[in-house]
This record gives C-alpha cells, structure tokens and sequence, in this order.
C-alpha cells in the first residue's frame, strides 16, 4: 500500500551522492547516498546522533559538505545559501522550533513567503505600486497557509502565547507559504500529543494528495513513520544502513540492532506496532 507510490513519478526531486560531513574528527555523515522520489513521502530515521540533522543541514545549505553532492531537481545546489535553496523550493522546519516569538502567527508566515518576493521582508518605507500589490498577495498566501493548519484564530496573536503543537503547526505553514517543491520537516511529531502526532499525520497525507509536493522528514515516533512513509531509509553512525518500506525496514534485524544498541536512549523505537 505504501510502497506503490515510491516510482509512480519516476522523477527524482532529491539526490545526494556520496555526501559526507566532518566536524573536527567526527564523521558526522560518512557517503550518504539519497533519492527522493517527486510526490512521496521518505522519513529518515536513526538512533540519537546518527547524522540525520545534518543531512538536512546539508541540504538546506547551513554546512558545506567535505565531500559529495546535492542535487535538486537536476541542479547541482551543494554549497549554495539557505535563502538560495529556498528560492529554489526546498523549505524546512527545525527539531528546535524556529518562530519569531514576538511576531504575530501570520506575520511568522508572511515571513516565510518574503523568501520568494523581489523586495524582501524589511524593505524601504517607499513602497511602489508593485510592491504593495506583491504585499497583499504575501497576505493572502500566508492567511490561507495559516487557515490550511487550522490556526486562523491565532492571526494576530503573537508566535510565543500559542500552544507548543500549534507553534509546530504555525512553522509548518512558515515553510509552506514559499510554495516548496519538496518540504523537509525536523522531527515534526516532536513534543506532539498523540492526538496532535494523528493530525498531523492526517494533515501531510492530505497535503502530498493535494498538492505537488514532496515530503523528506526526520522522525521518531514509529507509529508516524509505519503509518505515512513510502520509503523509510535509514542511518546508523553517519552512514545508511537500510532503506525500503517502513514494514520491511522495520523488521530488518540491522534496523532492529541498531536500535537496540541504544536502548538508553529516547528513540521511540518499538513504543508502537
Ligand atoms: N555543529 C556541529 N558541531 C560539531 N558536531 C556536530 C554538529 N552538529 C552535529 N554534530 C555531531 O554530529 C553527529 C550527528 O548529529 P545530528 O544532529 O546530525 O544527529 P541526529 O541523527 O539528528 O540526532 P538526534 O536524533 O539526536 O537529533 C553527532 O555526534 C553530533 O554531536
Ligand atoms: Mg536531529
């Protein structure tokens, strides 16, 4: 049932090849081969430290990789700035949510969209007719990316006074609003109840249905990874150690070892099915 949809596209959106990451002596990310198909869903899993942050760090342009390559869309974007790769269409959201806590829920994601217009958030206090035009169509974007995530309500309310889950929801729109290509989420069940971990999970199902997008998360809650991905890879010190469909990663005795070797650790592995 998942698995049908992996090469349905045929076209990858994301590709690394052969990326690696050093800080100092420790090989964070050690040739890290990765294809994300347009349209599905991929959640890179791996116990506590095993790289997959930096995968994204990598990504999304916050490091430099020692070696290798990322490709987008067939474009070779290694190296490039965060605000590049944005306007390229990749947005993400953080393991640590990431808000302007003293800006208003919409004013957050209108934030997210200015990545993508030509004047730029703080720009000059002479607007032209066109840049006023650009700004109420940043407005509408963002009250309907804000509506998407049921938070509406919360408009004019200021990032820091809304719910922990909300906050997550509201990056989510963040990213959203600069109408990504591929949308790359940092643990977004983080922190969830269960019941907010189901809406979410209904919510970006809903989303790659509806939209031409593509989704690359990090996840921990095994039940969100069994229930929404298409292909499950995984890491294990810097390095993939499977990759497949959650219920034949999730059976493999490597994957099962690997996690069992960390037990100590809160990585939710069998908390679910
Ligand atoms: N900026 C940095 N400087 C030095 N070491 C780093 C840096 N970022 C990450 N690391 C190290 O690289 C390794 C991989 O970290 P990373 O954050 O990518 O893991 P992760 O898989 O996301 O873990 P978690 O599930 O805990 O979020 C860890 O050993 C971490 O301490
Ligand atoms: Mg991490």
């Amino acid at each position: 049932m998942h698995s049908g949809r992996r090469h349905s596209s045929g076209e990858v959106v994301l590709e690394t090849k052969g990326l690696t990451k050093i800080f100092g002596g420790l090989i964070a990310v050690n040739d890290f081969n990765l294809k994300v198909y347009k349209g599905e869903i991929l959640s890179l899993i791996g116990p506590n430290g095993a790289g997959k942050t930096t995968v994204f760090n990598v990504v999304t342009g916050i490091y430099r990789p020692e070696e290798g390559q990322v490709l987008f869309k067939g474009r070779d974007i290694t190296g490039c700035k965060p605000h590049r790769i944005i306007s390229y269409g990749i947005a993400r959201t953080f393991q640590n949510i990431r808000l302007f806590p003293d800006m208003t829920c919409l004013e957050n994601v209108m934030a997210g969209r200015h990545c993508r217009s030509s004047s730029g958030l703080f720009s000059s206090i002479f607007k032209t007719r066109r840049q006023r035009a650009e700004e109420r169509d940043i407005r509408g974007i963002s009250e309907r990316r804000l509506e998407q995530v049921s938070l509406s309500r919360f408009r004019d309310e200021l990032a820091k006074n809304i719910a922990y889950g909300s906050q997550r929801m509201l990056e989510i729109a963040r990213a959203l609003a600069s109408e990504p290509d591929l949308l790359v989420l940092d643990e977004p069940s983080s922190g969830l109840n269960p019941r907010e971990t189901e809406d979410l999970m209904a919510f970006l199902k809903n989303l790659i249905r509806e939209e031409d997008v593509t989704i690359l998360l990090i996840e921990h809650d095994m039940n969100m990874v069994m229930g929404i991905s298409d292909w499950v890879v995984v890491l294990d010190g810097g390095r993939k150690i499977a990759e497949g469909t959650p219920e034949a990663v999730y059976a493999d005795p490597h994957v099962i070892e690997a996690y069992l070797g960390k037990e100590d650790e809160d990585t939710g592995y069998g908390a679910s099915a």
